[in-house]
């Protein structure tokens, strides 16, 4: 049987040996697009080989997370999309249950048997492999003769884009062979095509107005300027009165639309990199229905963390499994008010500013941006005006708890310079008492109440070292 990732066959291969020899298993995953399409793959091909499943979602998987797993009666627990990071605490609990991990966080310093993770062979785990690439690898393991999992290609697509794992240029690495799975499959559709978040649902006018990738003088954010441009073009864009949208023009009318675009952005100064990053890779799911959140890659994963962020796993983990109408409208209204908290989160953002140290920048949003988005919103406002992308963002948001949720995001650049923001929140959280980590570049901790000035501190002296 071929593996999609061969340097992960081996610990793929014994990760499904011992969860075959399980009599059930309980499966703990991350609320996240990642971590959803990450329980959806594993349940998936744990059912498909007859394997009874229960599944639950966490946050973080901390000490009481670990302890309240621990509680249960299972003897085999699968962690995905987490877990590594948290070794330290899972072999702590070694007489109460069996773990097996597929997980592409940077691992703790601790030892376990049955540990799927693209950076223990070298492959990167920020933009080379996600959660639910790795389960994936782990899904393709569990087969036998009778099954073929390769349409679970298509769920490990939409985490590793939740996971913004693709570039302009699409994925990458690893990933791409499971996209190449994907394609053999006939779940998945590799293309070229405009760059821009809602190909599939949005009305033209929002579709441009709303881009924010690359900023179009004239059109990005300006209502009756998208309005005007698409008025000039000399195709009928709008049936029954309403306005089409981009799946609903035939490939010569998306031809003419795209080039009027790149000509208005070289006419309007945009530098000419920018320009080519307004068509870029894109990935369709062929299975699910066309002007649907489901077709897009983007669109999905960005449907399912509106769930998953909000509490509501559930509603996201039955639209992986299926659920195309209860749980999908329940997710599409989930999904308005998650945009209308990203685009106010922003906002704030962009208005109050953010301090800025010697090499990080920083700001706390206390109890107005929710925790679980909190880092979406930082790394969405890097880049806007006023929030250079020369330097880290860190966030600060209250949680329910009364602690403090930190959340950091930088850079390809940066990382390349040195940034290792994983490694920044590990150490500076511990410095107060705290705990975190994540990946290179993109990372977050948990820290006590009033820390905050001690933790940029923290963070900044190590971000210095880093970055000279
Ligand atoms: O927990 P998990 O690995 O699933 O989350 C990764 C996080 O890192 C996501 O929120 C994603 O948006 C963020 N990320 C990022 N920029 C990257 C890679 C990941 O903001 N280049
Ligand atoms: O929560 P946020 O989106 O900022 O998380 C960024 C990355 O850091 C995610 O991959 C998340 O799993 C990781 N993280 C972590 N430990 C924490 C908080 C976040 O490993 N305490
Ligand atoms: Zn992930």
């Amino acid at each position: 049987m071929s593996q999609p990732v061969p340097e992960l066959a081996e610990r793929a291969a014994a990760c499904a040996d011992r969860l075959r020899h399980a009599d059930a298993v309980l499966l703990a995953s991350h609320i996240d697009a990642d971590g959803l399409t990450s329980a959806a793959i594993a349940a998936t091909a744990l059912e498909r080989a007859g394997i009874p499943v229960d599944v639950v979602f966490e946050r973080q998987l901390d000490e009481a997370a670990v302890a309240s797993i621990a509680e249960t009666d299972h003897e085999t627990v699968l962690f995905t999309d987490f877990g590594s990071g948290q070794l330290d605490i899972i072999t702590e609990y070694d007489d109460a249950f069996t773990p097996v991990i597929a997980d592409h966080h940077q691992p703790a310093d601790a030892e376990t048997t049955y540990h799927c993770n693209p950076l223990l062979e070298g492959i990167n785990g920020a933009s080379e492999l996600s959660g639910a690439g790795a389960t994936y690898c782990l899904a393709r393991a569990l087969e036998d003769e009778e099954t073929d999992n390769r349409d679970l290609a298509a769920l490990a697509v939409v985490g590793a884009v939740g996971d913004m794992q693709g570039g302009p240029d699409g994925l990458t690495g690893a990933n791409e062979g499971i996209v190449a799975e994907g394609v053999d499959a006939g779940v998945v559709r590799e293309g070229t095509d405009l760059a821009m978040y809602g190909r599939q649902t949005r009305p033209l006018p929002k579709l441009l107005e709303y881009a924010s990738d690359v900023r179009l003088p004239g059109i990005t954010g300006d209502e009756s300027g998208a309005m005007r441009f698409l008025s000039d073009l000399d195709i009928d864009l709008r049936e029954d009165g309403e306005w089409k949208r981009w799946v609903d023009l035939t490939a010569p009318e998306r031809q003419t639309l795209a080039s009027a675009l790149l000509k208005h952005a070289v006419t309007r100064g945009v530098p000419s990199a920018r320009v080519d990053d307004l068509v870029g890779t894109t990935y369709t799911l062929l299975a699910e229905t066309e002007g649907t959140e489901l077709r897009d890659v983007s669109e999905f994963s960005t449907l399912l963390n509106a769930t998953a962020r909000y509490d509501r796993a559930d509603v996201g983990l039955a639209v992986c499994l299926g659920d195309r109408e209860a749980a999908l409208e329940r997710a599409r209204t989930l999904l308005r008010n998650h945009r209308k908290n990203l685009s106010e989160g922003i906002d704030l953002v962009v208005e109050e500013g953010v301090t800025v140290e010697e090499h990080l920048q920083w700001f706390d949003a206390g109890t107005q941006i929710r925790e679980t988005i909190v880092g979406i919103v930082a790394g969405m406002a890097l880049g806007s005006e006023g929030i250079s992308r020369d330097q880290p963002i860190i966030a600060f948001a209250a949680t329910e708890e009364g602690e403090v949720k930190v959340s950091s995001r930088g850079t390809h650049a940066l990382v390349r310079e040195g940034l290792d923001l994983s490694a920044v929140m590990r150490e500076a959280s511990r410095s107060v008492g705290g705990d975190g980590g994540g990946h290179d570049v993109a990372a977050g901790a948990t820290i006590p109440a009033g820390e905050q000035a001690a933790f940029v501190a923290a963070a900044d002296d190590i971000v210095g070292e880093q970055l000279s």
